[in-house]
């Protein structure tokens, strides 16, 4: 059973990355949504809540489960209880589908990079996006035009994201977060602070923070907060426990947590801000309310913002490149963290080179994102995210919490902690072995009630 060699060359490489795991798509298209349809203002209550209570302390534990035991997830859960391994491949398994759908998501935004030098998507951006990009099924004018050419983006995204990750760490990875994610927060500033200027932003603004306090009543808003913390800082899914596992001893571990918990925060309420900036500039122009505009999801990324762009004048001809450059960026980031635990567990469990596991992970990946791609492509996606976001991570991160809290013991994580600026092992260690797995399971049954029934 190999255990990891590879070592991060600085804490500012493992720390970029950490931070590109966590700054992705749902940063920037979800994030906005999520605040303005629960309660505006008065959601930064449970959000910060959720931050507090649940992330913190749940990525201290991930950080000190890959650096106490410098392995795979899957292999962590065998070495407690050989049968606890399967739990570690569910995990990958959700961790595999993410990647896959996520790969389709990047071409989509590429082609939006393309479309945007020149405004390409026309004036009718909606009927653009639904017959070009998700193409119905007996539409084969868009599937001979264009299927093809979102199935080859897709594949040679694939290509990229190979070629960066079957390098060692640090040539590869290490090198692309280091570049990366700083480019993506600068771009991500220069966008925001424009979008201040834009007349009407006050509009869009006073829509997303006008606060409903009746609103935090509803358990509903309590579990958006909670669902969109896990999600935005990829919690749950192995990623932060191998990238931990590549840390040199004496780390500063808490600190690092909460450096990368501010900065992706951080991120998410500086682009909220751009984004109602931008719709409230649309609201003005167009004199359609802000609540008819503002959406989520792919709508918001491929529709509205071309739409905006189209209505801008000249301008958009750079902020629009910027735009589709910074998620790309965002999403490229994400997608070479969520590599990284299936191709430990892979390399760890069969004794494959790094090369090897992540050219088997390309391939089979490339054949199931391409399903994406097709007509009913985009219901198939859809209804993945659901089930892995909705189900599947929640699942997975309680599980291993009890496992770790009840059966491993916390105790044996207190060491790997005591190096932090801030002491905080006691405490921390009776609220994830007490309380945590209680508020998570709440979240976890109402999620699951909201599917089926
Ligand atoms: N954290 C990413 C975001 O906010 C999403 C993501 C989830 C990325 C899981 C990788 C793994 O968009």
């Amino acid at each position: 059973m190999a255990q990891a060699t590879n070592k991060w060359n600085s804490s500012f490489a493992f720390i970029m990355a950490m931070i590109g795991s966590a700054v992705g798509l749902g940063n920037i298209w979800r994030f906005s949504y999520v605040v303005y349809s629960n309660g505006g203002g008065s959601f930064f209550i449970p959000y910060f809540t959720a931050i507090i209570i649940m992330a913190i302390p749940l990525l201290i534990l991930e950080y000190a489960i890959g650096y106490h035991f410098k392995d795979s997830i899957s292999n962590i859960l065998k070495k407690i209880k050989p049968k606890f391994e399967y739990i570690g491949w569910f995990i990958l398994v959700c961790v595999f589908l993410i990647l896959t759908y996520y790969m389709v998501i990047i071409a989509w935004d590429f082609i939006y990079l393309l479309l945007s030098f020149f405004k390409g998507w026309g004036v009718a951006p909606a009927t653009y996006f639904a017959n070009n990009i998700i193409v119905g099924g007996d539409n084969l004018k868009g599937i001979l035009e264009f299927v093809l050419p979102v199935s080859i983006i897709t594949i040679i995204f694939w290509v990229i994201v190979w070629f960066i990750s079957h390098k060692d760490l640090n040539d590869g990875i290490g090198r692309v977060v280091k570049v990366l994610v700083p480019m993506l927060f600068l771009i991500m500033a220069i966008i925001v602070v424009y979008a201040l200027t834009l007349p009407g932003q006050m509009i869009g603004l006073s829509e997303l923070f006008t606060p409903n306090w009746s609103s935090l009543t509803n358990i509903d808003i309590w579990l958006a907060a909670f669902g969109q913390v896990l999600f935005s800082l990829s919690i749950g899914l192995g990623i932060t426990i191998a990238y931990a596992s590549y840390l040199p001893s004496n780390e500063k571990l808490i600190d690092k947590a909460l450096i990368v918990v501010c900065s992706n925060s951080g991120f998410e309420i500086f682009t909220a801000v751009g984004v109602f900036s931008i719709l409230g500039f649309m609201s003005l122009n167009s004199g359609i309310a802000v609540s008819d505009i503002a959406t989520s999801g792919s709508g918001l990324l491929f529709i509205v913002f071309p739409e905006i762009f189209n209505i801008m004048g000249d301008v958009a001809y750079i902020l629009g490149p910027l735009f589709f450059l910074c998620v790309l960026f965002a999403g490229l980031t994400s997608a070479l963290s969520l590599m990284e635990p299936l191709l430990c567990s892979l390399s760890y469990k069969f004794g494959f080179t790094r090369k090897k596991s992540v050219t088997i992970i390309c391939i089979i990946g490339v054949l199931i994102s391409l399903i994406f791609t097709t007509g009913s492509g985009n219901y198939i996606l859809t209804t993945t995210d659901t089930f892995v976001n909705e189900f599947g991570i929640l699942l997975g991160v309680i599980i291993q919490t009890i496992i770790m809290a009840w059966c491993y013991g916390l105790d044996r994580f207190i060491p790997s902690l005591s190096n932090s600026s801030i002491n905080m092992g006691r405490k921390w260690k009776f609220f994830v072995k007490n309380i945590l797995p209680f508020v998570l399971l709440i979240m976890w049954i109402s999620g699951v009630i909201g599917i089926f029934v």
